[in-house]
C-alpha cells in the first residue's frame, strides 16, 4: 500500500493544519472580508526583489558574505514618524559599516521592519495589577492599553499594518536610494548623543577612514559618482511570520515564474513556538518562495532540524533557507554543535544566523524584563566558536535595537545599570539594544569576524 500523498500546497493550505499562536478574532466574517482587500491590494515587494535576496543569502551561506538582520521587537502604530525610521535606519547603516569596514567583507542588510507586527507570547493572558486580561498580541492583533476592550483582536488592525509598511518601505526606499545611504554621508549617521560617547569616537575614526578610501580611489582615477554601490544600499525587509491571515492576504503568484510569494516582505522567518514540521506555519512557508528563516532554540534536536530542511528546503536552494539559532549564552557551547554537524552531513545549504537575544532575557526583582550586554555578546562570541570548530560559516547576527537612547537592556560601555532601566523603558515588547549599546556590540562583532 502506498501511503496517502499530501494535498497540494495553496495559499490557504495552512488552515487544514493546527495553527499556533493565533488570534481568537471575534467574528469570522470579519476576518475573511479584510483579507479579501488584503488581497486586492498592491504587494509591498515583489519577486524579483525576494529573488535578489535569496541570491545575496546564498553568498553568506557559502562565506562570502554576513547577514545583519535587525530591528523592533515589536513595531507600534504610535511610534512611527519619518524621524523614528530615519534614526533606526542611521543605526543600522553605522552597524553595517563598521562590519564591512571590520571584516572587509559584504553585509547583506535586513531589518526587522515594516511588517514586525505581531508578537507570539508565552501566556494567553497577562496581570496587569489586579486585572486578569487577554495578552497584548502586537498591534496587528491588539492594543497594548490595560483594559479588556483594548485587548479584544480587531482584524481591521491588518489592513493598518499593510498602510504603515507601505509607507516605512516607501521612506526607506527614498532614504537608502535617494543619497541618505550614500557612503560620503558616513559622518551624519553619527547622533549626537553617541557622537560623546567612546563607541561613537570610534565610529568617528572609521568614518574618517572611510572618506579617505574614497579619495584615495577618486585619486586613483575611479570613477566614485558613476559606482552606485558607493551611493546607494539594499536595504530588505523582514518580520516573523506569525499572523497567517495577513501573509495569506498578500500571498501572490509571479507571473514571471508562476510561482508563489508572500509580498509582504521579502524575507519572513517562523518563530520558535511555530516550527511544528507538521504545523500550519511550516505548510504555509513551505509553498512560498521568499528567503525563509527559523528559529532554534533550546530544544531544536537535530532531526527536528533535519526534517524542518526537507519540509522547508527539498530543493535544495542555497540561500533559500536561514537558521537563526537562539540558544542562550550560557548553552550555545552545549547545543549547537550537534545541530551544525547534522545538517553540515545531510549536505542542507543553509545560513546560519545568531539571535542572541531571546534565550537571554532575564526578569529584574522588580519586574522589568531585561537582557544583559555581556550575555548578548558571550551567545555571540560562542557562536562563533562553535563554528569555527565545526568548520562551518557564522553568518550572521540577528538583533532587537532602536535608535533611540532608551535604557531596556543592561551593561554596555555606558553601563546601563538595572536600577536605571525605569529611566527610559519604552519597549513594547522586549527589551532592545540602544544606539551606543549597538554600536558597541557592531564593533565586538566585527573584531570576531577578523579573528
Ligand atoms: C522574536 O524574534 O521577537 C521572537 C519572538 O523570537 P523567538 O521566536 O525566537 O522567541
Ligand atoms: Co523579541
Amino acid at each position: 500500500m502506498t501511503a496517502p500523498s499530501a494535498p497540494a500546497w495553496t495559499p490557504s493550505s495552512w488552515r487544514a493544519l493546527a495553527a499556533r499562536h493565533q488570534p481568537e478574532w471575534p467574528d469570522e466574517a470579519h476576518v475573511e472580508a479584510v483579507r479579501e482587500q488584503l488581497a486586492a491590494l498592491p504587494p509591498l515587494v515583489f519577486a524579483g526583489e525576494a529573488r535578489g535576496l535569496t541570491a545575496s543569502l546564498a553568498e553568506v551561506g557559502a562565506g562570502r558574505a554576513f547577514l545583519l538582520q535587525a530591528g523592533d521587537c515589536a513595531e507600534s502604530f504610535r511610534d512611527f514618524s519619518a524621524p523614528a525610521i530615519r534614526e533606526r535606519l542611521k543605526i543600522f547603516l553605522q552597524m553595517a559599516a563598521v562590519l564591512t569596514w571590520g571584516a572587509t567583507l559584504p553585509v547583506v542588510k535586513v531589518g526587522r521592519i515594516a511588517g514586525q507586527f505581531g508578537k507570539p507570547r508565552s501566556s494567553p493572558r497577562e496581570q496587569v495589577g489586579d486585572l486578569d486580561l487577554p495578552s497584548f498580541l502586537g498591534h496587528i492583533v491588539n492594543d497594548d492599553a490595560p483594559t479588556a476592550d483594548a485587548r479584544t483582536p480587531d482584524p481591521e488592525r491588518m489592513l493598518r499594518v499593510y498602510h504603515q509598511s507601505a509607507a516605512t518601505l516607501n521612506l526607506l526606499r527614498a532614504f537608502t536610494k535617494g543619497g541618505f545611504a550614500d557612503l560620503n554621508e558616513v559622518h551624519g549617521w553619527n547622533q549626537a548623543f553617541v557622537t560623546e560617547s567612546a563607541e561613537g569616537r570610534r565610529y568617528e575614526r572609521i568614518a574618517s577612514e572611510i572618506e579617505r578610501a574614497l579619495r584615495f580611489m577618486a585619486a586613483c582615477g575611479i570613477d566614485i559618482a558613476g559606482r552606485p554601490e558607493l551611493h546607494e544600499v539594499d536595504l530588505w525587509t523582514s518580520h516573523e511570520g506569525l499572523v497567517l491571515d495577513y501573509e495569506e492576504g498578500l500571498t501572490r503568484r509571479d507571473s514571471l515564474t508562476g510561482d508563489w510569494y508572500d509580498c509582504s516582505a521579502h524575507m519572513l522567518w517562523i518563530g520558535e513556538r511555530t516550527r511544528q514540521p507538521d504545523g500550519a506555519h511550516v505548510e504555509f512557508f513551505s509553498g512560498v518562495h521568499n528567503p525563509i528563516g527559523c528559529k532554534l532554540g533550546p530544544g531544536a534536536s537535530p532531526e527536528d532540524v533535519l526534517e524542518l530542511c526537507e519540509r522547508l528546503n527539498p530543493g535544495r536552494i542555497p540561500g533559500r533557507l536561514t537558521l537563526i539559532t537562539r540558544m542562550g549564552a550560557d548553552r550555545v557551547a552545549e547545543l549547537l554543535p550537534p545541530l551544525l554537524r547534522a545538517v553540515r552531513d545531510s549536505d542542507h545549504p543553509v545560513v546560519w544566523v545568531c539571535d542572541p537575544m531571546h534565550a537571554n532575557t532575564i526578569t529584574t526583582s522588580t519586574g522589568r524584563k531585561t537582557r544583559r550586554f555581556d550575555d548578548i555578546l558571550a551567545e555571540i562570541e560562542g557562536f562563533f566558536s562553535v563554528h569555527r570548530a565545526e568548520g562551518t560559516w557564522p553568518g550572521g547576527v540577528h538583533l532587537e535595537f532602536t535608535g533611540d537612547d532608551v535604557t531596556e537592556c543592561t551593561g554596555g560601555s555606558e553601563g546601563v545599570l538595572e536600577e536605571q532601566l525605569d529611566g527610559r523603558y519604552m519597549t513594547l515588547c522586549d527589551p532592545r539594544l540602544n544606539a551606543r549599546q549597538s554600536l558597541d556590540l557592531a564593533f565586538r562583532v566585527a573584531e570576531l569576524m577578523r579573528g
